[in-house]
């Protein structure tokens, strides 16, 4: 049994300076009538104990940061795209490409540890042995834990969880994406067929243009379901559109939020509606002639790089958004991204393969997210499934 305590003026007078409304009185505790009359007084009640202890309230270290955020200052926000606990590890990505888009993202790969083999793939002799090798002498300063391996022959997918598919012709200045169908087609069904034979449970991320319909070309080479085939372009078209938002705004690009669906060409459709600078409708910190500006800095993005460099495309930001939606799949971001899927009927669009947010996981496509739009948002989205059908159909 503890010592029995005398409650006095002074106890009361500490628990008024900690904000204590209750006082825990334990049997044999002697109560002083001055600490009587003062409690009663201040408001604090003297409550016969033993007391039942609160629980500890149980929460992950994420939850309780943002709570502590919140409570700093009511208008933090949190972000969306939170890192989740435990993302999974690969044990193989696959990279069809080992040009600049496939070896940048093989590179993040690698720094991010994400899986246990990197298999680098491309039809120039050496330059995936190349690319591999070098991958592996880094892993001396990087310390990951990624082995890579590189050879020219397409069954070397054998096995692999993911497969990020680059191989084609980049775009020459003056060419437009739709310009590389024929060529490109090629290499895409050539590609699907090797990883139909030998990677059967792939996930597969086309980045080869014209994106989206390469990706749809990807799902008749595979025969996979549409959940196993994503085409990479909205997470960079997000990205270009964010870049030009946060640079007009004068902010960073972490105050900024947007998202760009459609096609991955001409008919590329930026939601502005959706947008959000420091949580706020763009309109907030830019004019309507500016918000415009950005959407075609967002459009024509590609374009510029293709144009400065005049032998190839960009390499850098599509390989981070590569990765972003790797990132998605092995659950190391929550939320939707958008990605060209094939569409069944959401936003009234069928039998098309267009740039949607969408739930990704362990199985590729979880389900398409029908976020509210405006209509002539909606318009914009069907004006390019139009577009994308028009052109398989040539
Ligand atoms: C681009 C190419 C990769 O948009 O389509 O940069």
């Amino acid at each position: 049994m503890s010592k029995r305590r005398v409650i006095g003026a002074e106890t009361v007078a500490e628990a008024r300076k900690r904000q204590r409304n209750i006082i825990e009185v334990l049997p044999g505790d002697i109560v002083t009538s001055e600490a009587r009359d003062q409690a009663d007084r201040l408001g604090i009640a003297l409550v016969a104990g033993p007391l039942e202890k609160p629980l500890v309230v149980r929460t992950d270290g994420n939850t309780a940061a943002r709570r502590a955020l919140w409570r700093r200052s009511p208008k933090w926000v949190a972000p969306s795209n939170r890192i989740s606990h435990r993302p999974r590890r690969f044990r193989k990505i696959a990279f069809i490409g080992a040009g600049g888009v496939g070896a940048n993202a093989a590179h993040l790969c690698a720094n991010a540890d994400m899986a246990e083999e990197l298999t680098l793939i491309d039809i120039s002799p050496g330059v995936a042995e190349a690319t591999a090798l070098d991958l592996n002498h880094a892993s001396g300063v990087t310390r990951s834990r990624a082995r890579a391996n590189g050879g020219t022959s397409l069954s070397l997918v054998e096995g692999a969880d993911v497969v990020l598919v680059t191989a084609g012709r980049p775009r020459q200045p003056g060419m437009t994406r739709a310009d590389l169908i024929d060529v490109n087609r090629r290499v895409i069904h050539a590609a699907g067929a090797a990883i139909a034979a030998h990677a059967t449970n792939a996930i597969v991320i086309v980045v080869t243009n014209p994106l989206d319909e390469m990706t749809f070309e990807m799902l008749r080479a595979t025969g996979f379901p549409r959940n196993q085939v994503l085409g990479m372009a909205g997470t960079l078209d997000s990205s270009r559109f964010r870049n030009a938002l946060a640079m007009a705004a004068g902010v960073t690009t972490a105050d900024v939020e947007a998202v760009t669906l459609g096609s991955h060409g001409e008919e590329m459709a930026p939601i502005v509606s959706a947008s959000r600078i420091k949580g706020r409708p763009l309109d907030v910190f830019l004019s309507e002639e500016k918000i415009a500006a950005c959407v075609k800095d967002a459009i024509t993005g590609g374009g510029q790089v293709v144009a400065l460099k005049k032998t190839g495309s960009a390499v850098i930001a599509p390989a981070h958004s590569s990765v972003e939606v790797m990132d998605h799949i092995r659950g190391a971001r929550a939320g939707t991204v958008p990605v060209s899927v094939m569409l069944e009927g959401e936003y009234g669009i069928d039998g098309v393969v267009l740039g949607v947010p969408c739930h990704l996981g362990q199985s590729g496509l979880v389900s398409v997210d029908e976020m509210k739009l405006l209509p002539d948002e909606l318009a914009a989205l069907k004006a390019a499934a139009e577009a994308i059908r028009n052109r398989l159909a040539e």
